[in-house]
């Protein structure tokens, strides 16, 4: 998809040759002397149109417009959130049909996180999978024209939307793919293509590697399958050697069985989806390959397959993880955790400024939260600020969610140094918990996004979240 940015008022917007074209009406709009303005103030008076986030009309033909089709749409208090609500359900009303350019204007300026948000509203609305397809139907919208008045001032966000877009879109091509699509061997050769792109250098570590360097806790989970395991380390370097890059964990379990205590079958496939935090990592440096900032960014992916067999962990198995600490596995369904401590000791090694890792870990998490907000967990203040307002502006929400060490008594184990899993009761956090002893040396946060990675039932496919979460908070400068 092709996006364009253009300095265009109400007025020359309506004169523009387009399929489809999108007017955006926050509850501030004042009506100019243009014939957009005059149908929008009147359908607003009538009724028929409400200035709420949602709210739409949709006009064929209308006199004195150039486009065959047009939407208005109401976008609220015009924030990221609202707008994209509103860009979201216009782009819906006109996408089913044979509309391939497309105009989205405002009727007053936006806010600069209002810009994005309806660039990533139009881009998910319009994302269409192909990878296992014998035949790819095109994708429905190839040009899209975002209009507004002071267009040159949003340049620098508006080249970030479009990156944050491809990332995204790389994100959720992997997460997407079937787990015989998405072997921890293929998931590697992304992020080794990944390594073609200016700036990023990419290593993998197979068996032998990881075993030398006693990740036992992730070699566990790896044993129940064929399939080999594959830790992933990619790096971003835009700025000096001398400065501390950010690293990203992602979880990387292409498919998760539940191993030996096995998951009931309905809806198992959905667990090709474990790999989501994985795909969200690709995702973030396929984005700053395009933006080269300066900063140093590092990203860690233990990956392999949790499945059940003559050679899986059992209950009750105790392991000892990269830490030295060891490890009683009495859930083997647990197993992200189990991965991801190893990967957050690895993580010490580049001193790192922070360390956020991004995992599917918890059912938990999704009862808790739902699919509108990931789960947040941090131990340091300022990062766990940081990353929520990265998720405000970039309409990628998350919530905070507490650490107390009560919440760890549960995971007390009499044969080994910690339990992977404690009772049902507050389950993302006693998941946190366990990671958090891992990451000691370093500010630290926790992204569960097992309810925000992918949708279920009807619309099922990967969300891509939360790429532009994690882009956002990147390119924040700290304070
Ligand atoms: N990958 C799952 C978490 C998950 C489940 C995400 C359903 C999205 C939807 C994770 O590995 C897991 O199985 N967690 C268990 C932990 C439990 C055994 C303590 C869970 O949430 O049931
Ligand atoms: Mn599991
Ligand atoms: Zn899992």
């Amino acid at each position: 998809m092709n996006f364009e940015l253009k300095p265009l008022d109400l007025a020359s917007a309506a004169a523009q040759k387009c399929d489809a074209l999108i007017v955006l009406l926050a509850t501030s709009f004042k009506p100019g002397n243009d014939a957009l303005s005059s149908l929008a103030a009147q359908a607003l008076k009538s009724g028929d149109l409400e200035s709420k986030a949602g709210s739409l009309l949709s006009l064929y033909c209308p006199v004195g417009v150039n486009s065959t089709r047009v939407v208005l749409v109401g976008v609220g208090n015009g924030s990221a959130r609202e707008t994209g609500k509103g860009v979201s359900a216009a782009v819906a009303a006109v996408k089913s049909r044979q509309v391939k350019k497309l105009l989205v204007c405002w009727a007053s300026a936006p806010v600069e996180s209002a810009l994005r948000s309806a660039i990533l509203a139009v881009a998910e609305a319009s994302y269409v999978y192909t990878s296992t397809k014998s035949k790819s139907e095109p994708r429905v919208l190839d040009r899209v024209v975002l209009a507004l008045p002071e267009a040159p001032k949003f340049g620098a966000v508006f080249k970030q939307a479009v990156a944050a877009v491809t990332g995204i879109e790389l994100a959720k091509e992997w997460a997407n793919r079937p787990a015989n699509h998405a072997t921890p061997t293929l998931l590697a050769g992304a992020a080794r293509s990944l390594a073609k792109l200016p700036k990023i250098a990419c290593e993998v570590l197979g068996p032998k590697e990881v075993a030398k360097l006693g990740m036992g806790s992730f070699m566990a989970v790896a044993q129940g399958t064929d399939e080999p395991l594959r830790f992933i380390v990619l790096r971003y370097n835009g700025a000096a050697k001398t400065q501390a890059p950010t690293v990203l964990v992602g979880k990387g379990i292409t498919f998760d069985s539940g191993g030996i205590s096995l998951k009931p079958a309905p809806e198992m496939d959905e667990m090709k989806f474990d790999m989501s935090g994985a795909a969200s990592v690709l995702g973030v440096f396929r984005a700053l390959a395009d933006l080269q900032p300066a900063i140093n960014v590092v990203g860690l992916i233990p990956a392999c397959e949790n499945l059940s067999g003559g050679r899986a962990i059992k209950p009750g198995d105790v392991v000892t993880s990269m830490s030295g600490q060891t490890i009683e596995i009495l859930n083997t369904d647990a197993e992200g955790r189990l991965v991801l401590c190893d990967a957050l000791t690895y993580a010490e090694r580049f001193k790192p400024r922070a360390v956020v890792d991004i995992a599917t870990l918890t059912g938990a998490c999704m009862i808790a939260l739902g699919g509108v907000r990931s789960g947040l967990f941090s131990s340091d203040e300022t990062l766990a600020t940081a990353l929520s307002l990265a998720g405000e502006s970039s309409n990628d929400l998350c919530w905070r969610l507490p650490l107390d060490d009560d919440y760890a008594e549960g995971l007390k184990s009499n044969f080994a140094d910690v339990a992977n899993v404690a009772g049902r009761a507050g389950g993302a956090i006693t998941a946190a918990k366990f990671l958090q002893r891992f990451a000691a040396k370093f500010p630290w946060a926790h992204l569960d996004i097992a309810g925000t990675a992918w949708k279920s039932g009807a619309a099922k496919g990967a969300t891509g979240r939360p790429v532009a979460l994690l882009l956002q908070y990147l390119l924040t400068p700290a304070k």
